[in-house]
């Protein structure tokens, strides 16, 4: 193993920087590798200098640094790349091109650090032949066949400090405060922050709600003295019978983004009479510093991504099972995305301990 390549697709995450660092540290000093990054994602390789080499000096102060070094992209699939030509969207596949610039660089390996969409890719472009490892990143936690995602800690601390801050206002006020939180389809972050930052009212997509179970919560407390509440929602938590709220549909060009559930939520408590406010809490989750866990954890997957490359298991992804780093195949990680289960000990801890969740 010569040359590996290392890139990083979709949102960013916190953390990128830390298995960027630990890949180019453990390919440098182990391997005697020369390290490249792509820019942007898979853009990268079709860019004009969309390639540059990675050294240690590249790497040196990024460890606790949020966002990507590279850059990333989360339009850039390379099977349906979405373009204008002459002021009309059209998609294209660019794919063999990409794999025909990956051999042209004569890349032995290629680390792909991305959430379900970046994997997902890469575990096609590795049935064109491109020997790709995977690293599972983002603050939804979804991926699936990893306990843990890097990024996912760091939202849930910013989320919980969110909520605890709530809570002194919202107690000032006698108010209902609903605190829209990210995951997509995946409702880890609410659940959790909405457990570790007191939440009286926690709702997931995974669990359709009921507008009067939120209600009977917010009556049960004040009917204690307990003139205000926090609500914890999920942006992709939906109804029963209902859809998920989204802040911009989807186009040619730009996926649906989910958003507005918070105030849809928020409008509901005060039409019954209970003065509330809605706070988003958006791309906070996704900047700044690393927790002390993610940096760990991104530094033993980065670092353990470039073993794998060293070993030849392509078409694979790091993975945390049992607290160890191990790996699975692309496509099992891929096939069955991760979702809260009704069963998890979280859930039925939340329920015993009288937390609302909506049904
Ligand atoms: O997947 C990570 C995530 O932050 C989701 O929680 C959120 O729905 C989405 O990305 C936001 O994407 P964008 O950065 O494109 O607005």
């Amino acid at each position: 193993m010569k040359r590996i390549g290392i890139l990083t697709g979709g949102g960013d995450a916190p953390g990128l920087n830390a298995v960027i660092r630990a890949a180019v540290k453990t390919a440098v000093n182990e391997y005697q590798c020369q390290v490249f990054g792509v820019k942007d994602g898979y853009d990268g390789f079709l860019m004009d200098g969309g390639i540059l080499p990675l050294g240690l000096e590249e790497v040196r102060g990024i460890l606790a640094r949020g966002g990507t070094i590279l850059g990333a992209a989360n339009r850039g699939n390379p099977f349906a790349r979405k373009v204008f030509r002459r002021g009309k969207p059209i998609t294209l596949d660019v794919s063999d091109e990409i794999v025909k610039k990956i051999h042209k660089q004569k890349l032995d390996a290629l680390l792909v650090l991305g959430g379900d969409g970046t994997l997902h890719i890469a575990h096609e472009l590795c049935q064109k032949g491109v020997p790709i490892i995977g690293v599972p990143k983002t603050i939804d936690n979804d991926i699936g066949g990893t306990e843990v995602t890097f990024g996912y800690d760091t939202a849930l601390n910013i989320a919980t400090e969110a909520l605890d801050r709530l809570q002194t206002t919202a107690e000032s006020h006698h108010r209902v405060m609903v605190v829209e939180l990210m995951g997509r389809d995946a409702g880890f972050i609410a659940l959790n922050a909405g457990i570790s930052g007191g939440a009286d009212v926690i709702l997931i997509p995974e669990i359709p709600f009921k507008f009067e179970k939120i209600l009977a919560k917010i009556h049960e407390r004040a009917k204690r003295g307990r003139k205000f509440s926090i609500i914890a929602v999920s942006e992709g938590a939906k109804p029963a019978g209902g859809a998920q709220t989204f802040s911009r549909k989807g186009d040619e060009i730009y996926i649906p983004r989910l958003g507005g559930i918070g105030q849809v939520v928020a409008e509901y408590v005060e039409r019954q009479g209970f003065e509330s406010r809605v706070t988003v809490l958006g791309h906070i989750q996704r900047g700044g510093t690393p927790t002390a866990f993610d940096r760990v954890l991104a530094t033993r997957y980065g670092s353990a991504a470039v073993r794998l490359a060293a070993q030849g298991k392509f078409d694979r992804m790091v993975a945390l099972n049992g607290g160890v780093v191990t790996e699975i195949s692309l496509a099992k990680a891929t096939t069955h995305p991760k979702r809260v289960k009704l069963t998890d000990d979280a859930v039925v801890t939340a329920r015993k301990i009288g937390i609302a969740l909506g049904d």
